[in-house]
């Protein structure tokens, strides 16, 4: 994949499944597992790298992102993205993605396993036989079933925890203050209104929620002694959600009967020799008290999925495709449905600046039919995409087109219609340009996925968008059309997609030629059509 004359260059600092390293080499990007480095060694090594792959270590900093100079996307191999400077990414108009599905399950699964484990003593047990201790009485464990377990967060694995606790016959208690009630409703699980709420009753605790200021500490002392007695904890979302020192203490009085920790505060590094690790924690001492070394997505499923829908989605915004992303609007609905309308407008977008010259100062799109019911910012980000990559702009992407656009001053308004007169949809721009003109291109999407031009600068048509149209203005008389086609034949140029317009049939020196091609049109052919007789004006168009 190549960016101008050089080879995209992707930089992996934290393993994902090789086949998809393979798979990202394949289509020709240049990649670099850069494994095992510390931070500062990566900060100095990403100058060059036009897309930066990680996972939970890496940190996406203001420091790495200055040394970067031509970083584009940020992929996280995961979920959590406390590891990543999203808004020190959009500043830098460096695309940040993460693969928020991916590893859902392995997380859920591995809370679930760690209550099991901690019900049930399986970790002492173990331990115990390995020392030639059979003692079966000194492991006696409680059951689940029965009990009250009390999820933190009901996002998608809070959900999928609280389900597999639910088929296991537990009550299942949560608290979410973002979490519409319906959802609570759906799984069978009570909506607890406050967070003491839940403490308060439950024998299980497994939490669920990104690190955020809000969340930081949200269990410590006073929360784990507002619990009942002997309660037991899962904490295998983010360190820093229960205060470990606190936790220690309450396990040493036995206020917490058990924990299980998967993830710490500050994290070990996971690469390093048991002779090389340096790594403390309060929690490796405290009595009863489990830990795993950040397996949450440590399965071959999630480890296959992760890797999948990062390299792809890294690929396909590097190539320039839209892609949801974090710090792009969200989009509503299918995306594989708007995505056409996205083709489709950056195309037009495109169009302005290699058909007319005068600087553009405000455009408005107009969405009108089925599209109109939901936001379609996305779309209208597309088209200033293309009109700035149309003016040269070679560093804008869907991050930073909002900020570029203001510093060229252009203005952008959007509009909704639900009525639409020929079409089910229809979206419309009208350029406003400097020389006080206003030009409107109009488009639309025939199933399947095909973009369909239907106004250009007032005149009407129905032209199907190839990668190379050209747009000519020429005299209304018979053999006209025939000398182009007849020159473009003569090239090898095969025509795609063919339209003519008027706008007042007695006007015969401004009639508009749309002629989608499927070769390259060089310059000397456009000289050659220059020259038939009647052309007044070609405008080559190319969208790719
Ligand atoms: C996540 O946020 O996706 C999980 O915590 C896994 O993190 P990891 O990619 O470092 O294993």
């Amino acid at each position: 994949m190549i960016k101008g004359e050089n080879i995209m260059k992707i930089l992996i600092t934290e393993s994902i499944a090789q086949e998809f390293v393979e798979d990202l080499r394949s289509q020709g990007f240049e990649v670099e597992e850069y494994l095992g480095h510390t931070q500062e060694e990566i900060e100095g090594h990403i100058k060059g790298c036009d897309a930066l792959i990680v996972r939970s270590a890496t940190k996406v900093n203001e420091a790495l992102l200055s040394n970067a100079d031509c970083l584009k996307v940020v992929g996280r191999a995961g979920t959590g993205i406390d590891n990543i400077n999203v808004p020190a990414c959009t500043e830098h108009g460096v695309i940040a993605l993460n693969t928020p599905t991916a590893n859902n399950m392995a997380a859920g699964e591995l809370a679930v396993a760690h209550a099991f484990s901690i019900f049930r003593n399986l970790c002492d047990a173990n331990e115990g036989v390995h020392n030639g201790d059979f003692r079966r009485g000194n492991w006696i464990g409680i059951e689940l079933e029965g009990k009250t377990a009390g999820v933190i967060g009901l996002g998608r694995i809070g959900s999928i925890v609280s389900r597999k606790l639910k088929g296991i016959g537990m009550t299942v208690v949560a608290y979410d203050p973002y979490v519409q009630t319906d959802k609570f409703e759906k799984l069978g699980v009570k909506r607890c209104e406050t967070l003491d709420e839940l403490l308060e009753v439950c024998d299980l605790i497994t939490l669920h929620t990104p690190k955020t200021k809000e969340t930081y500490n949200m269990i410590a002392k006073e929360q784990l002694y507002k619990c009942k007695r002997g309660v037991r904890i899962v904490n295998a979302a983010r360190g820093g959600l229960v205060n470990e020192q606190d936790l220690a203490d309450a396990l040493a009085e036995g206020q917490v009967a058990a924990a299980a920790i998967d993830v710490f505060d500050v994290e070990p590094s996971y690469n390093k020799k048991p002779e090389d690790q340096v790594f403390d924690n309060v929690l490796l001492h405290a009595p009863h008290c489990y830990i795993t070394p950040h397996l949450g997505a440590s399965t071959e499923e999630a480890t296959y999925n992760v890797g999948s829908q990062v390299a792809d989605l890294v690929a396909r915004a590097l190539k320039g495709e839209m892609v949801a992303a974090l710090n792009m609007p969200a989009i509503e609905g299918d995306i594989n449905a708007i995505r056409p309308y996205c083709n489709l407008a950056e195309k037009m977008g495109k169009m302005y600046y290699q058909t007319e010259k005068s600087p553009v100062k405000k455009i408005d799109v107009s969405y009108a039919g089925g599209i109109a019911g939901q936001s379609m910012e996305i779309v209208t980000m597309s088209l200033l995409v293309g009109l700035l990559k149309g003016m040269g702009v070679d560093s804008v992407s869907y991050v930073n087109v909002k900020e570029c656009a203001e510093e060229f001053g252009i203005s952008i308004t959007e509009t909704y219609e639900q009525e639409v007169k020929k079409y089910n949809n229809l979206v419309k721009v009208t350029f406003h340009n400097d020389d006080g003109k206003d030009l409107v291109l109009a488009g639309t999407v025939f199933e399947p996925d095909t973009e369909v031009l239907v106004s250009f600068y007032g005149y009407e048509m129905n032209c199907t968008l190839s990668d190379t149209v050209l747009a000519i203005k020429n005299d209304d008389f018979p053999g006209v059309i025939g000398s182009i086609a007849t020159t473009l034949g003569r090239h090898n140029i095969n025509i795609c997609s063919l339209h003519w317009a008027r706008k007042d049939k007695k006007d015969k020196t401004s009639a508009q030629a749309f002629v989608a091609v499927e070769q390259a049109v060089s310059d000397e052919v456009i000289e050659e059509i220059k020259a038939c007789d009647g052309v007044r004006l070609v405008s080559l168009i190319e969208f790719s």
